[in-house]
């Protein structure tokens, strides 16, 4: 299947786009920065520096909106430090960005293939995925599926009360996403906060054989010494990688088709996911919403993917 990862990295990204490089039942065509934990220049700079990691300079990597549609930036250094990348220092990367931006090459590539043959993984704020359906409609035909990390139904949210990271950032653009009638697959909250980055777990990363697994471990160290102590758990949540873990093996993951519609009109639950999970109000389903995984045979694939590095 070929995609495109739309992202902002962050380490919990970065694991991401590996596993997507490791796994042959996926094509990566390219990656598309965006601004959210970091500002869009830093973001694009540990993309590349994770295609180095990966040994895969050939994969473009596209630099994408620096601010939100509307709203000023919000970033998530208190989460992953002030590189985005903390806890393992990679040297500055030798390649550099493809030429033109991150939206023309969403467009060139999904209007350039079949339609309905790009996924698209969205694991930052959709500022750039707006930005593309606003500038060619046509898409909304086009893109096969959005697999996006956002939202939240029963865990509610992590940057405000109500309002997960990514759709907080740009609300409005994920609306857009929400509205375009392009399947979308959803890994919320309530997901990701059940994946544990245990020592355990942590442990078998760090043993692989190769460069790959001890960077990943290291990363999620420190991503987990801000989340584990504010929820309580024996590791950090682990958000994004659930997108390329559920393109790979859906099974893993339980959930619902629903309506689900992004708040943009209160400064209180500004970016809240309105999950109508019981149906209520007949409106129709626009999103897969998952809400179960098994974890430990996901962190079993993810071990197993790393190894191949
Ligand atoms: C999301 O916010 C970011 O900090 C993570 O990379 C993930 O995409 C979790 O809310
Ligand atoms: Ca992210």
């Amino acid at each position: 299947m070929k995609i495109v990862i739309d992202t902002d990295p962050g380490q919990d990204d970065a694991l991401t786009i590996l596993l997507a490089l490791a796994s042959p039942e996926i094509e990566l065509l390219g990656v598309t920065t965006v601004a959210g934990n970091v500002g869009v220049r830093q973001a694009t700079i540990n993309a590349l520096k994770t295609m180095e990691l990966a040994g895969r300079p050939d994969v473009p990597v596209h630099a994408g909106a620096e601010r939100p549609l509307l709203r000023p930036l919000v970033n998530a250094t208190h989460v992953h430090g002030r590189t985005g990348f903390e806890g393992v220092d990679l040297p500055d990367p030798t390649i550099e960005a493809a030429p033109g931006h991150a939206v023309d090459f969403l467009i060139r590539t999904v209007m350039g293939n079949a339609p309905g043959a790009i996924t698209i993984c969205a694991i930052g704020p959709m500022t750039n995925i707006a930005l593309a359906l606003s500038r060619e409609p046509a898409l909304r035909e086009r893109i096969g599926r959005i697999v996006t990390m956002s939202g939240a139904f029963s865990e509610v949210g992590n940057i405000t009360p109500t309002a997960e990271f990514n759709i907080y950032v740009d609300p409005h653009a994920a609306a857009i996403v929400l509205e375009s009638g392009i399947p979308v697959t959803m890994l919320p909250l309530d997901v990701t906060h059940t994946l544990h980055t245990s020592d355990a777990r942590l442990a078998r990363f760090a043993a692989l054989p190769n460069r790959v697994g001890p960077v990943v471990a290291d990363w999620l160290r420190f991503e987990k010494r801000f989340e584990a102590t504010k929820y309580g758990t024996d590791g950090g949540p682990l958000h994004d990688p659930n997108t390329v873990l559920w393109l790979l093996q859906p099974d893993l993951y339980r959930g619902r088709e629903v309506n689900v519609q992004v708040e943009t009109g209160s400064e209180l639950t500004m970016g809240m996911t309105v999950v109508d999970w019981w149906g209520i109000t007949k409106r129709p389903a626009n999103v897969l919403f998952l809400r179960e995984c098994d974890v430990d045979a996901a962190y079993d694939l993810i071990t197993e993917r790393l190894a191949r590095f």
